[in-house]
């Protein structure tokens, strides 16, 4: 469970994802299936929170019942399409707090620039899962987990739907103490950045947009 790069391989996963590639899903199918999908890598990026136990009485006898320790969880959403993975996550967690960070890209330098940033507070003392469905260069998510860490951040996972092996190495070498959950590790980049064979633009399949 220490691995930088952990691949959800269930088959359940599997299957959603293959419908979710396909150019001619709807959105509307699409949207339910990053839903489902989402439910999914929430429970395997959640597998090892940390728990307590609180004393309880059953209607037979009390026990000392195992509950998830600490404060609550931080999902912070990557816009736009980090927003895809919220719903279903929340249908898991639905006690976590939610935050955002925007960045778009500056064509003449490439690098990314902020345009939003509200997160909850006291980040350090919560696991923090970053959501961005498409891990492709990288430069967004590298650039988005260094604010979190600024704002206080310490116990970070990245979790998304697709990553490129260029993303993964981005990642790994800017944060090599975030874990990455994902539900497919594709081939490559193109040359313009999508991931390939990946599902096409991520924000565009599930808002309908283009
Ligand atoms: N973002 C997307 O939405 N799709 C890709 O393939 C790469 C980045």
């Amino acid at each position: 469970m220490t691995q930088h790069l952990q691949v959800v391989e269930h088959p359940l996963v599997r299957h959603k994802l293959s419908i979710m590639r396909e150019a001619g899903t709807s959105t509307a199918v699409f949207r339910q299936l990053l839903r489902e999908i989402s439910q999914l890598l929430a429970y395997e990026v959640t597998r090892d929170l940390p728990m307590t136990t609180r004393r309880i009485e059953t209607p037979i006898c009390p026990m000392d019942a195992p509950v998830l320790a600490g404060r609550k969880l931080a999902l912070i959403s990557i816009l736009r399409a980090g927003n895809g993975l919220l719903d279903g996550m929340l249908d898991l967690i639905p006690s976590a707090r939610v935050g955002f960070v925007g960045l778009y890209r500056d064509e003449a330098t490439l690098t990314p620039v902020e345009y939003y940033f509200k997160v909850p507070g006291d980040l350090d003392g919560r696991v923090v899962i970053a959501v961005d469905p498409m891990l492709a260069t990288g430069n967004s998510s590298v650039a988005a987990i260094d604010r979190l860490k600024e704002a206080g951040a310490t116990d970070i996972r990245f979790l998304c739907l697709l990553a490129a092996p260029e993303g993964v190495a981005r990642m790994k070498d800017a944060h090599p103490d975030v874990r990455i959950v994902t539900a497919a590790l594709d081939e490559r980049l193109d040359e313009k950045g999508y991931i390939v064979p990946g599902l096409g633009d991520a924000g565009d399949r599930m808002f309908g947009t283009k």
